[in-house]
């Protein structure tokens, strides 16, 4: 059984492939575009993560005509209202990159001392018939001022973890795997994949 795995961001196939690596699903072959399968592009214009991560792992499941997971993740920030959510990969603008979205995360919450903030991430196993499965992963911690660590991408610098003491770029890649929002929606995916594919 073959499973695309639809992101064009190779930290994220990095991760995602060594989660489901450690998890030991047998019988199934995951494909990305490392594999030099070329998908289209699609519009990420949805207003929740479910919807982004439901819209590109269908659409391309359909494009490929092979099951699909896709996933939508971000950084959510109980004093921004939610900020910068959906729009995560482009905070700072379209063209941004993690440093200049870290930076307009700082500014932002300057002068405040709330600094809770989530990472979210919303995996969906999309079939070529248009049905889904969608799993939810969190992990809490807080916004910090000056960027610590070099491991991990986007706003992992800034994302301290209580009880690591440490941000999720100090921490090891595998300790990462272990707790991260991705990992935790993976688990989830991992549990039911089986009874997905037996009812299709
Ligand atoms: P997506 O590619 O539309 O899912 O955008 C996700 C954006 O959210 C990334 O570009 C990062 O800015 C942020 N993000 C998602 N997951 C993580 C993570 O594990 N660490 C740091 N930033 C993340």
């Amino acid at each position: 059984m073959k499973i695309f795995l639809a992101t064009g961001n190779i930290n994220k196939i990095e991760e995602i492939s060594k989660i489901l690596e450690n998890m030991d699903i047998k019988n199934i072959e995951i494909l990305s575009v490392k594999d030099n399968i070329s998908i289209p592009h699609i519009l990420e214009d949805g207003k929740t993560f479910e919807e982004n991560s439901i819209k590109k792992a269908v659409e391309i499941a359909n494009f490929l005509n092979i099951p699909t997971i896709a996933d939508d993740s971000g950084l959510s920030v109980e004093a921004l209202n939610g900020a910068p959510g959906v729009y995560s990969a482009r905070y700072a603008g379209e063209y941004a990159n993690d440093s200049d979205n870290n930076k307009k995360l700082v500014k932002e919450l300057s002068g405040i001392l709330n600094r809770n903030a989530k990472f979210i991430c919303v995996i969906t196993l999309g079939n070529p018939d248009g049905s889904y499965h969608s799993f939810r992963g969190e992990v809490s911690g807080e916004i910090i001022d000056d960027p610590r660590g070099i491991n991990g991408f986007g706003y992992d610098p800034y994302f301290y973890l209580k009880e690591f003491g440490k941000t999720m770029a100090e921490i090891a890649p595998d300790e990462k795997n272990a707790i991260s929002h991705r990992s935790k929606a993976l688990e989830q995916l991992k549990r039911n994949i089986y009874k997905i594919f037996e009812k299709n």
